[in-house]
C-alpha cells in the first residue's frame, strides 16, 4: 500500500512517500481503506519533533482520516464491512475522562496514523459519519471538529441565544462558528484577515473583530454583546490572547483552554478567573461517546465542514506546507 511516513522529525524534509505491505487487522480490529485525511496544527508540531517526542519513526502521520472498512476482526460486533468510518483520535477513549493509558495511543502519535490507504484501527475505535457527508468532509472531524464540539457544548454547555467567541479562522475555530450557530447561538469570531472574516459572516458570524489591527479586540467583543461578554470561548491562540479572551467572558461565563497558536506563553490571571466566576476547562480532543453526540448533531442539521483546500497523496508534503502558511479557512485535506 502507499504511504507517507514521518522519518525524521526535522520539519517537512522529514516527510516521505513510501510503500509497506497492507496490515492485516487483530481480532478486536478493523482494516480501514483511508479514502481522505486532513491536517491539524498538531501534526505540523509533530514534524518539528515539538510533541509527543520520542515516537517510534518511520511513523505514519496524522490522526483525522474517513474511509470504509473492508475487513474485520472475528470479535468486532458494533461495525461491519462497507460501513463509513471516521477513526477516534484517542483509539482508547471510549466515554468519561481521560487517562493517560488512553492518552498513549493516539493515531499519528503514538500509534501509527491515516496519511495511508488501509490503517488497522480498534473495533471500539471506529465513529460512523453521517451520510450526507463525504469522505474529505469526515477526515475534518476526528480532532479539528470534535474539539470545538466538546470545548462548547460538552464542557461550554452552549445553549440557545448564548454568544461563542471564536479566535482566528482554523480548523478548530471555523468548526466552533458552525456549531454555535447550529445551536441557536450567536458567534463572534476574530482573525488577522478581513477576506476571512468576510468568508465567516457567509457561515454565519453574528460579529468580527481584526485581532492584527484591533488590539482593544476584547472591548469590541463585549460591545458587540451588549456590554455583557461572551458566554463560552475556544482559546486556542495562548499567549497576549489569554488575557484578552478572559476580557471578553461574561461572569460565569467558560473558557475552553485548546491550544497555542500564537506561540507560548497565555499564563491565566486568577484574579480574572475569581471576580467573574469563571468557569476553566482543559480539552483533550473528545472520547468517542462525544464524537457520536457531535455527528448525530450534524445530522439534524445538515452541517457541512469547511474544506478550504484538497490535495492528492503524492502531493502530501506541498499539502504540509500550505497548511503550515496559516492562509487556510478551515481545512486542509489530503485525498487517497
Ligand atoms: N487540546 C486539543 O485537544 C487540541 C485539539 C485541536 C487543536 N489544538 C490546538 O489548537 C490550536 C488550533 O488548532 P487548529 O488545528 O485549528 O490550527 P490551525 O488550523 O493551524 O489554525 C490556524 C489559524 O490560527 C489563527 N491564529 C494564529 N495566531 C492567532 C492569534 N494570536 N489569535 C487568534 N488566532 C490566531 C490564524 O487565524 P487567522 O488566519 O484567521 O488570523 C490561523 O489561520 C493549535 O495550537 C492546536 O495545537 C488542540
Amino acid at each position: 500500500m502507499k504511504c507517507v511516513e514521518i522519518v525524521a522529525t526535522t520539519g517537512i524534509d522529514g516527510l516521505k512517500l513510501a510503500e509497506r505491505p497492507t496490515p492485516k487487522p487483530g481480532p478486536h480490529q478493523v482494516l480501514v481503506r483511508i479514502r481522505a485525511a486532513s491536517i491539524n496544527y498538531r501534526d505540523a508540531m509533530i514534524l518539528q519533533g515539538g510533541y509527543a517526542r520520542g515516537i517510534p519513526l518511520p511513523r505514519i502521520p496524522l490522526s483525522d482520516g474517513a474511509g470504509e472498512i473492508v475487513e474485520i476482526g472475528a470479535e468486532v460486533k458494533r461495525v461491519k464491512i462497507g460501513d463509513r468510518v471516521c477513526g477516534t483520535f484517542f483509539q482508547r477513549w471510549i466515554a468519561g475522562p481521560v487517562f493517560p493509558e488512553m492518552q498513549d495511543h493516539a493515531l499519528g502519535g503514538t500509534a501509527e496514523g491515516v496519511l495511508t490507504e488501509y490503517a488497522v484501527l480498534e473495533g471500539e475505535g471506529v465513529v460512523k459519519f453521517p451520510d450526507h457527508l463525504s469522505f474529505a468532509e469526515a477526515a475534518t472531524l476526528p480532532c479539528a471538529g470534535l474539539t470545538a464540539w466538546h470545548g462548547l457544548i460538552e464542557a461550554g454547555g452552549l445553549r440557545a441565544g448564548d454568544t461563542a467567541l471564536l479566535l482566528g479562522t482554523g480548523g478548530v475555530s471555523v468548526f466552533g462558528l458552525q456549531f454555535a450557530r447550529a445551536a441557536g447561538a450567536y458567534a463572534i469570531i476574530t482573525s488577522s484577515s478581513d477576506e476571512k472574516l468576510e468568508r465567516a459572516k457567509t457561515l454565519g458570524a453574528t460579529g468580527t473583530a481584526n485581532y492584527a489591527k484591533n488590539h482593544e479586540w476584547s472591548a469590541t467583543v463585549r460591545e458587540l454583546t451588549g456590554g455583557r461578554g461572551a458566554d463560552c470561548v475556544l482559546e486556542v491562540a495562548g499567549g497576549s490572547s489569554t488575557k484578552g479572551a478572559l476580557e471578553a467572558l461574561r461572569h460565569g461565563g467558560h473558557m475552553a483552554i485548546i491550544g497555542g497558536r500564537s506561540g507560548p506563553g497565555g499564563e491565566l490571571d486568577r484574579r480574572f478567573i475569581l471576580q467573574k466566576g469563571l468557569r476553566v476547562s482543559g480539552i483533550n480532543v473528545g472520547n468517542r461517546v462525544m464524537f457520536e453526540a457531535m455527528n448525530r448533531a450534524i445530522a439534524a442539521t445538515g452541517l457541512k465542514p469547511i474544506v478550504d483546500k484538497t490535495y492528492e497523496l503524492k502531493d502530501s508534503v506541498a499539502a504540509y506546507r500550505d497548511f503550515l502558511t496559516g492562509k487556510h479557512f478551515g481545512k486542509v485535506v489530503i485525498t487517497l
